[in-house]
């Protein structure tokens, strides 16, 4: 297992402390934007930048042009959210002309592709940091370049080995996310996560567990371990053994953590052991989200799934068996290149066998270098855009029809905060993971209440407090 040395994170940690003077000495403390695009695991790499940046003294703003520091921390994933990014960069451009001092910094996963690289750097020279995902640890020395004049390019920094003890300002309490591995061997056919965040890499079982003992002591009351394929944790680590199952059931141990939730598992590696610790672990939630992409056998070859529909099919039956009450979700790629209307009718048969309670569609999105991106297009786009609109009435019919089976029942919420629509209503959720709006105040964050459940909508439930 490769961990960054002490001695490499210890320059980080001198230049945190000599920007910090640098800025405690300054009127009024410099102000840090941080957008977050994409995935739970990028959002945890912007809690680490966040958590560096309050290490060097610097405050936070929530809009771009009133900061003094604007960091997008970007997604590769498909195209629009690249597109998104790149045209809130193109927004900073008269803000930078206006104000020089304006440092702007784009990281993470787009900045880990060369012709995305290239196009910053000669399309937008308003740009003062580009640094890739395994660069983040040294966030401290780029931005202290940046401080004095100098652009930073920093794509490049190893295979991304894994750094340990670096600051987190979470802002989700009672919520904590864990990144327990990094990167992802499968190589599907569309996707550029591999090429982006490198091969797979666990962190140690110790280190884990002693983020999140820390959490504990802090309130936290939930966790979520995250991983591009968080149940193939421990398939890397040399020597220890410890597998996603064991994993699961050593955090579990840890006092006051109430409730452990998991993402993403790939199909490929639903274990039994798995399943028994999600069956047989009160605090696993009774939750589980497995991509399945297509319900066409052809389809799943081509993406280099390593599953076929039946196989699938049956890990579902297998956990179903265990936990009878667990709330299934799933990825769905609509328009993969090979995909003819047929294939798409799989997909729409999968989804009325399984009956997931949520679905995430998205319209396939070609990707510079994998090798999806050279396959011919069996369908063109009205035809992709027509069964994505299928898709998602089919689905919606079936999410409305799983949430209506919850009016009358009884459920332990676990309340997050305030609700943003209503400041009367608190926001919760299920050990399930649905959505549950209920009359309270915010005091209640952090608290498992009991709620009964007096109506539903398509994404989520209402409830009353029975009891606290
Ligand atoms: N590691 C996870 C998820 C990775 S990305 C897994 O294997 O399932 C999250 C989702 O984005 C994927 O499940 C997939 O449905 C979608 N996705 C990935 N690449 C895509 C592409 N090129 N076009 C459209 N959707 C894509
Ligand atoms: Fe992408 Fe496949 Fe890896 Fe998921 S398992 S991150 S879809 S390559
Ligand atoms: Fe996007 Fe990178 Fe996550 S490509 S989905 S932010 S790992």
């Amino acid at each position: 297992m490769k961990e960054i040395s002490a001695e490499r994170l210890e320059i980080q940690q001198k230049i945190k402390e000599k920007i910090r003077t640098e800025n405690s000495i300054v009127k009024q403390k410099p102000l840090a934007f941080v957008e977050t695009y994409g995935c739970a695991l990028n959002e945890n790499d912007s809690e680490k930048l966040c958590g560096m940046l309050e290490d060097m003294g610097y405050g936070f703003c929530d809009r771009a042009d009133a900061a003094d520091l604007v960091i997008f921390n970007t997604c590769a994933v498909r195209e629009n959210a690249e597109l998104k990014v790149l045209g809130n960069l193109g927004k900073l451009k008269p803000v930078k002309k206006e104000r020089p001092d304006l440092l702007i910094g784009v990281c993470g996963c787009m900045m880990q592709q060369a012709h995305i690289k290239e196009q910053i750097q000669k399309k937008y020279k308003h740009i003062d940091m580009v640094f890739g995902t395994h660069a983040l640890y040294k966030f401290p020395e780029i931005l202290d370049s940046a401080r004095m004049g100098q652009k930073v390019f920093s794509t490049e920094d190893s295979e991304g080995e894994i750094a340990e003890g670096l600051s987190v300002k979470r802002e989700s309490f009672p919520l904590a996310k864990v990144s327990v591995m990094f990167g992802c061997n499968n190589f599907c056919s569309y996707c550029i996560v591999p090429y982006v965040r490198g091969r797979e890499r666990s962190r140690s079982p110790e280190n884990i567990l002693a983020e999140v003992s820390a959490l504990a002591k802090e309130g936290f009351k939930e966790v979520m371990l995250l991983g591009q394929n968080v149940n193939s944790y421990g398939n890397d680590l040399a020597g220890d053994g410890t597998s996603f199952a064991q994993l699961l059931k050593d955090v579990a141990k840890i006092d006051g953590i109430e409730r452990i939730r998991f993402m993403t598992s790939h199909p490929k590696d639903i274990s039994d052991e798995l399943i028994d610790a999600i069956a047989s672990e009160p605090k696993v939630c009774k939750q589980l989200h497995l991509p399945v992409q297509s319900g066409s056998d052809k389809v799943l070859h081509d993406m280099n799934r390593k599953y076929t529909r039946s196989e699938y099919l049956s890990k579902v039956e297998a956990v179903r068996k265990k936990v009878p009450d667990i709330v299934l979700s799933t990825d769905i790629i609509v328009g993969f290149p090979t995909e003819t209307n047929e294939d798409f009718e799989d997909t729409i048969s999968l989804l009325r066998e399984v009956r997931f309670d949520t679905v995430y569609s998205f319209i396939y999105s070609p990707r510079v270098g994998t090798p999806a991106a050279k396959m011919p297009m069996a369908l063109d786009e009205k035809e992709i855009h027509q069964n994505f609109e299928k898709m998602l009435s089919v689905q919606n019919e079936i999410s409305r029809e799983k949430n209506e089976a919850y009016p009358g029942s009884i459920q332990k919420v676990l309340v997050e905060g305030l609700s943003k629509t209503n400041p009367e209503f608190v926001t919760g959720r299920t050990d399930g993971g649905k959505i549950v709006n209920m009359k309270g105040n915010e005091e209640l964050t952090g608290e498992i209440v009991e709620a009964r459940i007096t109506d539903c909508k398509t994404w989520s439930l209402t409830g009353e407090i029975i009891q606290r």
